[in-house]
């Protein structure tokens, strides 16, 4: 079993490049379905979640070629609709797409339950909602969530989420943009991969505008093209080696990232008494591991990330003070809290809040990587921490990281991944 090891308390001085966002990549690869046609995406990030993508896409015909590490060509032109694999969908959540994108193209979907970090429920009833706008019939059929379009085909409608829910946004997007009329998608999420997907749907020959506010419009076409595209930077594997550097002390540059999407993650480590200096796409967190506790409260975009809660919880848990999290997103997004417990952080959980009292030094112990950014969390606490931390199940980690371990190691964290074979 991959296990990671890290020798805590040193600090880290360098430059960390940023990989292309995986919440970016997964929608798109998924929308590549929409074309028929060739395309090749750049920036990929190579992580467990992208790469499972397109190992679905492969067993569904698409024609799926990796040109180099981070570039992929995806030609969808033979895939055949309702063929995905249970097995595989039911291990990411963003298999969801699957229904958008087939409903698209083939008027109609059938797709297994999707996976995906486990936070509490996670329905799909504004999905749902979306594509009962455009017409289409939602049922559950031999443990498959299957949509049909009416009669007369998909046709343009107005849906307001009661959620702004980034996967429901993206699923009428991708649902719409062949569809016969007008879309209106209202209290639409703002994510910046929201508008990376509209980009490159509209790179394709879609007609989408509003991407990034909370109404978006779309004018259905009859047929997309394929397109190269470049994924943007991710903003969250960013804002965990910012989050990293803080913890640990010293001074990282994280490069090749767009500082307006971190403005809530830099803000937040300047109330707490860190360093943040940023220019064109790159931005240097200083740190003398002294830090002041803050008060945090996740939010939709651009709202504080749900995505940098845990990460912000490792780092909040060694600080000064005490310190509230509310998260606003999710109905349980603290399995962390235990997993930290063990290193000597004392985080009390209350339904959607936690309240945390710092602790002068967290000591390293054998922790698991409960979800994908609860992983990122005990990487955090054990450079921070005294001692030997050993992190299991960092799979789960591998999920959304692209070398996460080579990339601290790059910047002088005692920090290894270590496979014992069992
Ligand atoms: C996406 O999940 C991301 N996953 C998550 O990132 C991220 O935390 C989340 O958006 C919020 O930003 C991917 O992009 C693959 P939502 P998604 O639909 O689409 C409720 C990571 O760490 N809801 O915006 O599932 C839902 O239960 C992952 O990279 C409904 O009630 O998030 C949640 O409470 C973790 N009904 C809230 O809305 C619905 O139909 C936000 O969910 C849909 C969602």
């Amino acid at each position: 079993m991959k296990k990671i090891l890290i020798n805590g308390g040193k600090k880290l001085h360098g430059k960390i490049d940023v990989s292309g966002m995986k919440n970016a990549a997964l929608p798109i690869i998924f929308a590549c379905i929409l074309t028929g046609k060739k395309c090749v995406l750049d920036n990929i990030p190579d992580v467990t979640d992208v790469n499972l993508s397109l190992k679905i896409l492969e067993d569904m015909g698409a024609e799926v070629i990796r040109i180099s590490r981070n570039t992929v060509s995806v030609d969808t032109e033979k895939l055949n609709g309702m063929t995905s694999r249970h097995d595989l969908v039911s291990r990411l959540r963003a298999s969801t797409y699957l229904l958008g994108a087939e409903l698209g193209r083939f008027g109609e979907a059938r797709v297994g339950f999707s996976g995906g970090c486990d936070f509490g429920v996670r329905p799909i009833d504004q999905h749902q909602k979306g594509f009962e706008a455009l017409g289409a019939k939602v049922t559950v059929e031999n443990g498959c969530n299957r949509v049909v379009a009416g009669p007369q085909g998909l046709r343009g409608g107005s849906v307001y989420l009661d959620i702004a829910s980034v996967g429901a946004t993206i699923n009428v997007m991708l649902a719409a943009v062949l569809a016969d009329g007008k879309t209106t998608i209202d209290n639409a999420a703002r994510e910046p991969h929201i508008v990376d997907l509209a980009n490159f749907l509209n790179m394709c020959g879609a007609k989408i505008t509003g991407a990034g506010t909370s109404f978006i419009k779309i004018t259905g076409v009859t047929e997309l093209h394929g397109c190269e595209y470049t994924i943007i930077p991710d903003m969250i594997e960013a804002g965990t080696y910012m989050v990293a550097a803080a913890a640990a002390g010293g001074r990282v540059t994280v490069s090749g990232v767009i500082p307006k999407h971190m403005e809530t993650v830099t803000a937040k480590l300047i109330e707490m008494g860190v360093s943040v200096d940023e220019d064109e796409d790159f931005i240097t967190v200083t740190s003398n591991g002294k830090l002041r506790g803050v008060n945090i409260k996740t939010y939709f975009y651009p709202g504080f990330p749900t995505d940098m809660q845990p990460q912000f919880g490792a780092l909040l848990a060694a600080a000064d003070g005490t310190s509230i999290i509310t998260e606003g997103v999710f109905d349980n997004r603290f399995r962390y809290a235990d997993e930290l417990a063990k290193m000597g952080a004392e985080i009390n959980v209350l339904g959607r809040n936690a309240s945390i009292v710092g602790k002068k030094k967290l000591s390293g112990a054998p922790v698991t990587a409960v979800d994908l950014r609860a992983g990122a969390a005990m990487i955090i606490a054990g450079l921070a921490a005294e001692g030997k931390t050993e992190i299991s199940q960092i799979e789960i980690i591998e999920r959304g990281y692209d070398d996460i371990v080579g990339k601290l190691r790059g910047v002088g964290a005692d920090i290894r991944l270590v496979d014992d074979g069992a």
